[in-house]
């Protein structure tokens, strides 16, 4: 049976169409479901584009509520991703989800992570610091922003006159060759 594939996702969504397209046809998994925390996020343009399902949830639905718990269990989800997803995990659902939740942060870990640090924010502290790599970091998710175990890391090295948004550009195309790769290698690990 092909496992079921749930993405959380807060903003434009390029790394969940990458995924959502690579498990298509995929024989070990498809995305089932797109769950969001923002009404307006392009994600869920992209979802209904590709014909996955998508729902909106809130913050008190995420953190005091199953409601959530409750949607992972209808669709029979089996791995949890989050791509471009801003809020810390409950411990209640990770507990449900023991190494089958991944997240993708636009750094190399453990440097530039913690709360608040996403999307250019990460960047511009990058090229502030003067570093002369950059990269991606692929973890299990713990209670903690950015602090589970580390399973994939690539680097990139930056220019001279790297921008936040060459920047991006350069982590994004990293993130959409490797994410779904790294995806499909830990649900064949699964058991
Ligand atoms: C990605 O670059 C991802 O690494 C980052 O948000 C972006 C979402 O892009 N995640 C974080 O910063 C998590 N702390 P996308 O919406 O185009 O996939």
């Amino acid at each position: 049976m092909r496992k079921n594939i749930a993405i959380f996702a807060s903003g434009s969504g390029s790394n969940a169409e990458v995924i959502i397209s690579f498990f298509k046809e995929h024989p070990l998994a498809r995305v089932a479901l797109v769950l969001s925390n923002k009404e307006n996020a392009f994600v869920l343009n992209r979802a209904a584009q590709l014909n996955v399902p998508a729902t909106i949830f809130n913050r008190a639905t995420f953190y005091e509520s199953h409601t959530v718990d409750e949607i992972l269990e209808d669709y029979n989800i089996d791995f949890i991703v989050l791509a471009g997803f801003m809020w810390l995990f409950p411990e209640r659902i990770i507990s449900r989800y023991p190494n089958r939740i991944l997240n993708i942060h636009p750094a190399l870990l453990p440097k530039y992570g913690g709360k608040g640090m996403y999307g250019d924010r990460v960047h511009k502290a990058v090229l502030q610091a003067g570093e002369k790599y950059s990269g991606i970091s692929i973890h299990f998710v713990n209670a903690e922003y950015d602090k589970g175990e580390m399973v994939f890391q690539e680097k990139c090295r930056l220019e001279e006159n790297e921008t936040p948004e060459s920047l991006a550009e350069k982590v994004h195309r990293l993130e959409h060759f490797y994410y779904p790769r790294i995806i499909e290698k830990c649900i064949t690990e699964l058991e």
